[in-house]
């Protein structure tokens, strides 16, 4: 039997587990007391005592603001809601089928151009602001209304008077949300909003490393976090815990997978390895929403996956776990999970972008051929 591949190259980290590639104030992830931070700040306090625009501000400006400030900027996030309508003819040149996450990576490829700040150098940090608040801005405005077009509904304007979380549940719906909703919604988003390297805002950084604006950036982070090893994840663990159906069919449905070896979405993290700090917070708004809606059981369902997985396989709930149970109990369709995440996310992306782009050295890792070396080229009619 061949020398793990780890003994073979020594320098060599499969998956770069471990490596560190960069330097970063933006947030912290400490993994042996599970918790995260933003500038300095525990996302609980955030979710908990902020709200989704508080966290933006923060990423944004590397510091909390004050209540006129948080206003100000509540203002001029609202003023940019809107989108122009070329964006709503190219999501209706879609095909119906396509899923929302193509629809918002495809949404931010057609905003760029319209960016008034679109001819900026991409060094220019003010400029970059500015992207960055229109790209936070429109996000939860796209995602509603594509989802609108995909069901044949015609666009709403975005309501100017509501809050991110609002507005887009406002779009998606047609009605104004009620006040548990947002608030859930909100706490989400910010708990979803940033988290250090992870793989979609480490192609984001690669992207405006070669010195590529903030929207390539973003369309890179979207297209990277839409597979179920990460984003996607969300939506995967709502499918599962539907095929699981009922509390009393999840201890045989988890024995089984585990069994046959299959992995189980939301759960398990590269950098947590005694939980989530924020699955626990998700987790408990979860919960409280199943019994404040009279539907506990799929939080029985994931008390059995926890408790099962926690014992075989020594593994915690990530975040997309009880985000997926809460937004099924807030009636809101599978498929927007992910893209929830990226009204979110890209709050973190945009913050990213300009940390690499004001000190910027182009990312280009390098790697070990193995493959055949010298052959000799035989003219394709020999062949
Ligand atoms: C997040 C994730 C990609 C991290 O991956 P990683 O750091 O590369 O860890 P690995 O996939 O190498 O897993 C290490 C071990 O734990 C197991 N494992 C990890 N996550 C698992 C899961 N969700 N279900 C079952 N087994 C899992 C692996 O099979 C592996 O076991 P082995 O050493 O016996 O082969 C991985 O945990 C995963 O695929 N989770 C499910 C998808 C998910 O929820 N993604 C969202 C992340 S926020």
């Amino acid at each position: 039997m061949s020398a793990p591949i780890t003994e073979k190259y020594p320098n060599y980290s499969p998956g770069l587990e471990g490596v560190i590639a960069g330097i970063s104030t933006i947030s912290e992830i400490d993994s042996d007391r599970s918790s995260l931070q933003y500038r300095g700040y525990d996302v609980h306090d955030l979710a908990e005592q902020g709200c989704f625009e508080e966290t933006c501000y923060l990423l944004l400006n590397k510091k909390l603001p004050t209540v006129a400030e948080l206003a100000a900027f509540k203002k001029t996030l609202a003023d940019e809601y809107e989108v122009p309508s070329h964006i709503y003819d190219v999501l209706r040149a879609l095909p119906k089928t396509t899923h929302p996450m193509d629809m918002i990576r495809t949404a931010y490829s057609a905003l760029a151009p319209f960016d008034p700040d679109y001819d900026a150098p991409s060094t220019d940090g003010d400029a970059n602001l500015r992207k960055a608040i229109r790209i936070v801005a429109k996000a939860g405005t796209m995602v509603g209304n594509g989802h609108r077009i995909r069901m044949g509904q015609e666009p709403l304007a975005p309501r100017k008077d509501l809050g991110v979380a609002a507005n887009f549940l406002y779009l998606v719906n047609g009605t104004e949300p009620d006040a548990k909703t947002v608030q859930v919604m909100d706490a989400s988003l910010t708990l979803y909003a940033e988290h250090g390297f992870n793989a979609s805002t480490f192609a984001n950084r690669v992207t405006v490393a070669t010195l590529s604006d903030l929207y390539s950036g973003i369309v890179t982070g979207i297209g990277t976090l839409r597979g179920p090893l990460h984003g996607g994840a969300n939506e995967e663990a709502m499918r599962m815990i539907l095929e699981i159906g009922e509390p009393e069919n999840a201890q045989a449905w988890i024995d089984d997978a585990l069994a046959t070896k299959k992995k189980i979405m939301g759960f398990g993290h590269r950098e947590y390895k005694k939980g989530d700090s924020r699955a626990f917070y998700l987790t408990k708004i979860a919960k409280e929403l199943g019994i404040e809606k009279g539907n506990t059981k799929y939080g029985q369902i994931a008390d059995i996956l926890e408790k099962t997985m926690l014992e075989r396989k020594n593994l915690f709930p990530n975040v997309d776990f009880p985000a997926a149970y809460a937004y099924y109990l807030l009636n809101i369709p599978i498929d927007l999970y992910t893209p929830i995440f990226v009204i979110a996310r890209v709050s973190g992306y945009s913050a990213h972008a300009m940390e690499q782009l004001a000190n910027n050295r182009l990312i280009r890792p390098t790697v070990i051929y193995e493959g055949d070396k010298n052959l000799e080229y035989t003219p394709i009619e020999k062949r």
